[in-house]
């Protein structure tokens, strides 16, 4: 089988419209990437690895060695999704010289399609600048996770008519500034409608309602791996109550010597 291109997710919305949503997961391990490939059309390897991975209290943290180093794994774990990196927080708002520094770097030491970057009018110059030297970018309205101290928490946004026209007009932007898709994060359904009639490329939501060209979740949100999730995320299992029940019988028959037994045991002749 041959991965996926860029091309050909944005062309997969023709006149307005997908035929079949897009399906995006994030994944941040090789093995992760290996389970998730055959099923997503995008594997994303979000900064939200900065709190689900190591424990960070935003995204803000979050560096391009720990970008660099997760997107290179995933990219080696799978081979039919277009793997997306991150841009983390403070390596691409400077410039747009200082985000194509950036974004070829991760590029280049991770094997990845694109990169993906947070914000909406402000970062049309730098997407086009990307972009017209060869390196496709994944836009990302709505709530941005990066500007948390700016917004000052992770509420959904376009409740406002003022907020609402802001989120449209940066998504147009994006969109006129050659952006392949775009993750429409956290809002209210009638501007995901909105958003998504308005431009010409897929629109990804993550708590964007079904009307979105595709849909994204944080693979151990919708695993279960947390107890307190987004009301966006579905759990579509309980990974965390399956890991400590193992952790748990493990521990019991360490405890009780029933572990190892005789088959996990090695003998001079077997
Ligand atoms: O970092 C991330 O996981 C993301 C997605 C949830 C869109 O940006
Ligand atoms: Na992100």
């Amino acid at each position: 089988m041959k991965r996926l291109t860029v091309p050909r997710i944005r062309s997969r919305k023709q006149d307005g419209k997908v035929e079949e949503p897009i399906v995006m997961l994030t994944a941040y391990t090789a093995r992760q990437a290996q389970l998730l490939d055959a099923h997503c059309d995008i594997l994303l390897v979000g900064d939200s690895l900065g709190q689900v991975i190591y424990g960070l209290p935003s995204t803000v943290p979050v560096t391009m060695e720990m970008m660099s180093n997760h997107g290179a794994a995933v990219v080696r774990g799978s081979y039919n999704s277009v793997v997306v990196v991150d841009m983390p927080f403070g390596s691409y708002e400077g410039s747009p010289q200082q985000a194509f520094d950036s974004a070829a770097r991760l590029i280049k030491e991770t094997g990845a399609a694109a990169v993906k970057l947070e914000g909406g009018k402000a970062m049309a110059e730098t997407i086009a600048f990307i972009t017209q030297r060869g390196i496709p970018v994944m836009g990302h309205v709505g709530l941005t996770p990066q500007a948390v101290n700016v917004l000052g928490g992770y509420a959904a946004r376009g409740r406002t008519d003022a907020e609402a026209e802001t989120i449209l007009n940066d998504a147009i932007a994006l969109d006129d500034a050659g952006a392949f898709a775009i993750v429409v994060e956290g809002v209210v359904e009638p501007i995901a409608i909105e958003v998504t009639r308005a431009v010409s490329c897929p629109t990804i939501g993550i708590g964007g309602s079904a009307q979105c060209d595709g849909q994204v979740l944080v693979t151990e949100d919708m695993l279960g791996m947390f107890e307190r999730v987004p009301r966006f995320v579905k759990k579509f299992e309980n990974i965390a109550g399956t890991i400590q029940q193992a952790a748990a019988a493990y521990a019991a028959e360490v405890r009780a010597r029933t572990f190892p037994g005789e088959e996990q045991t090695y003998q001079p002749k077997d």
